[in-house]
């Protein structure tokens, strides 16, 4: 099964962009997944084909016609596929993307990305279609097209085939609950720093305690939130 990755954008030209480069653009070369862009001003309405409007009850900025993104949804050819891809909506306001989220989409059929602009979008066809929203951090992007090219990046290097070696995953940030342990390889000395004897001795008990513990460390360093309590953390071991 081909994870299909539908774009609904005002910036088709966006993309593939950096997706077309690298693992993902091996992947999509060889069919583990699949890309196409819908083109947001071309279901606009009037001759300017308008895609936005002024808010209701007045302020700055435009929001996004619920007709205009309804029509552009509508037009791609799901109607009854089984089971239904999910439609998100990359926005600041969302769920904040992790990896397990990335895991659960790369196990899927596929998604139905729509990338917003302006200070949003009309609140009813977020329901009426609905649209899961997805925010990729704390900050805002002047449009969701960074943030789709980001969780795409992140679901395409999961999917079966795709990551050339495939233990490389079960070890990295996030995968163990933890972050990555540090990584060292030649020179045996640089600039007066050595690498730590643990990980030229050959003992592969040795190393995988050592790997344990620095991720461990670096997690209660920097990310407190991420520490698995006691009870987990029993569980997690080996
Ligand atoms: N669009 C604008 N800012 C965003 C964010 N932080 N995440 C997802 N989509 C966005």
């Amino acid at each position: 099964m081909t994870f299909r990755a539908s774009v609904i954008t005002l910036y088709p030209e966006m993309f593939p962009g950096p997706l077309g480069v690298s693992l993902a653009g091996r992947a999509l070369e060889t069919g583990a997944w699949s890309l196409e862009t819908v083109a947001l001003r071309e279901f606009g309405t009037g001759k300017h084909r308008q895609v936005d409007d002024t808010p209701a009850g007045g302020g700055a900025g435009m929001v996004l016609r619920p007709d205009v993104l309804a029509a552009a949804i509508d037009s791609l050819s799901d109607a009854g596929e089984e089971p239904a891809r999910p439609r998100l909506l990359m926005s600041p306001r969302g769920r904040p993307l992790d990896q397990a989220l990335v895991r659960d989409l790369a196990a899927g059929p596929g998604a139905v990305i729509v990338c917003g602009r302006f200070e949003g979008v009309d609140e009813r066809v977020i329901a009426a279609r609905g649209l899961t929203e997805i925010s990729i951090g704390d900050y805002v992007l002047s449009g969701g097209e960074p943030a789709a090219i980001v969780l795409l990046d992140a679901v395409v290097r999961l999917l079966p085939g795709v990551m050339g070696n495939d233990q490389s995953g079960t070890h990295e940030s996030f995968e163990a609950g933890l972050l990555e342990h540090p990584h060292y390889t030649r020179p045996a000395e640089w600039e007066g720093r050595a690498i730590p004897d643990v990980l030229t001795s050959g003992d592969h008990g040795r190393v995988e305690r050592w790997r344990r513990e620095q991720a461990e460390r670096l997690t209660a360093e920097r990310r407190p939130d991420l520490m698995p309590d006691m009870g987990t953390a029993l569980i997690c071991k080996d």
